[in-house]
């Protein structure tokens, strides 16, 4: 197969589009390891990429996809062998360098990890670079004294993808966890997923001081914007927010007191890490940060309904992880 069908965004003047192109395999950019890609994933980050609603995409034409499973078909690499169960995430992949929406890729051996044993690969590319984020975000939370007997832990932006995998992995851990949904038919789902209480974003507090009653101990904000600004005023002694996305805006309100009277922590989560960091949460991911509701999170999609699904994801309708499923 030296021609295939990609999902490839472009720029055209200075409007962004996408579509399905037929590509060489001698297009795809330069790099140490070749991936027959499975499954890849829809996150928000390329939903925005593909709609052009956001500066997402640093290099066009690029192949969308931030996020891949597959087995290395060949390895420059001493990390890889053919036939190896990989996992593809971060760094360039499907922003600067071409992504996961195609049955074929070629990435620098940095942005891989082997797929842990006892993962599938179905379950490894429902979590994803949003599952890795969601535990990275545990993580970190739990290494700035977050702990179940303190207090509860909010989580926004409930029914996505990062959420659902933070829902899962912190009720395991014994933490009270209380799910903010726009989506009210969602609430059996994210109750099945672990979630405590599940209630209305509309109901939260908006903060007319800087600190307002304390409600929250953790928190795993995927929304920034109002819905951070609030967050920090509602936060309880100690309490530890994971910064981890932007789909309600960038920018947020605050003063310094609820960091200096309360020592609210605010921890920025990043998935774009070195290899040893992603090498140990992988293996985290499978053993004690392994989530127990893939099949209830993971939506399978065939590779063709793609665009249809981005739509659906950018327009905030979709829940859990939705899986892209190559032909064949
Ligand atoms: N820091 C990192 O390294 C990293 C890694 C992965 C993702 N992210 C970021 O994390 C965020 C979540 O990613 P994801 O893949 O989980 O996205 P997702 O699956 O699309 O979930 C986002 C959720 O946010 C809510 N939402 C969407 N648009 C909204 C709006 N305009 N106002 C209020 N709520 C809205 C929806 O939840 P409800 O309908 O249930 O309320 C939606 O399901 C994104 O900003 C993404 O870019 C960051």
């Amino acid at each position: 197969m030296d021609r295939f069908t990609a999902y490839r965004v472009e720029k055209n003047d200075k409007a962004v589009s996408a579509s399905f192109v037929e590509m060489d395999e001698a297009a795809l950019d330069a790099g140490e390891v070749d991936v027959d890609v499975r499954y890849a994933s829809i996150n928000f980050k390329d939903a925005l990429a593909a709609a052009g609603r956001m500066p997402v995409i640093r290099r066009f034409p690029c192949i969308g996809g931030i996020d891949a499973a597959g087995v290395v078909r060949a390895s420059r690499s001493a990390r890889f062998a053919a036939g190896d169960p990989v996992i593809v995430h971060s760094h360039g992949f499907g922003v600067s360098h071409h992504g996961g929406y195609a049955p074929r890729a070629r990435v620098p051996a940095d942005w891989v990890n082997a797929v842990p044993k006892g993962l599938s690969l179905l379950q490894a590319i429902t979590i994803g670079v949003a599952g890795y984020t969601a535990a990275l975000a545990v993580e970190v939370m739990e290494a700035n004294g977050l702990a179940p007997s303190k207090g509860k832990v909010l989580v926004n932006g409930a029914s996505g993808g990062v959420a659902s995998v933070a829902i899962d992995l912190l009720a395991q851990r014994g933490f009270h966890v209380v799910a903010a949904t726009r989506k009210a038919q969602e609430s059996g789902y994210l109750r099945e997923l672990g979630a405590a209480e599940v209630i209305d974003p509309a109901s939260l507090t908006v903060p007319k001081r800087p600190l307002e009653s304390a409600l929250w101990h953790g928190a795993v904000d995927s929304l920034g914007g109002a819905a951070l600004s609030g967050l920090i005023a509602t936060m309880s002694k100690d309490g530890v927010i994971a910064s981890i996305g932007n789909a309600m805006g960038v920018e947020f309100s605050t003063t310094v007191m609820p960091f200096i009277l309360r020592g609210v922590r605010l921890v920025g989560v990043n998935s774009d890490n070195d290899v040893d960091v992603r090498e140990h949460l992988w293996r985290r991911l499978a053993s004690d940060l392994r989530p127990r509701h893939l099949d209830r999170i993971a939506q399978v999609r065939p590779f063709a309904e793609l665009p249809r699904w981005i739509d659906a994801v950018v327009n905030g309708r979709a829940k859990g992880r939705t899986v892209i499923e190559m032909p064949g």
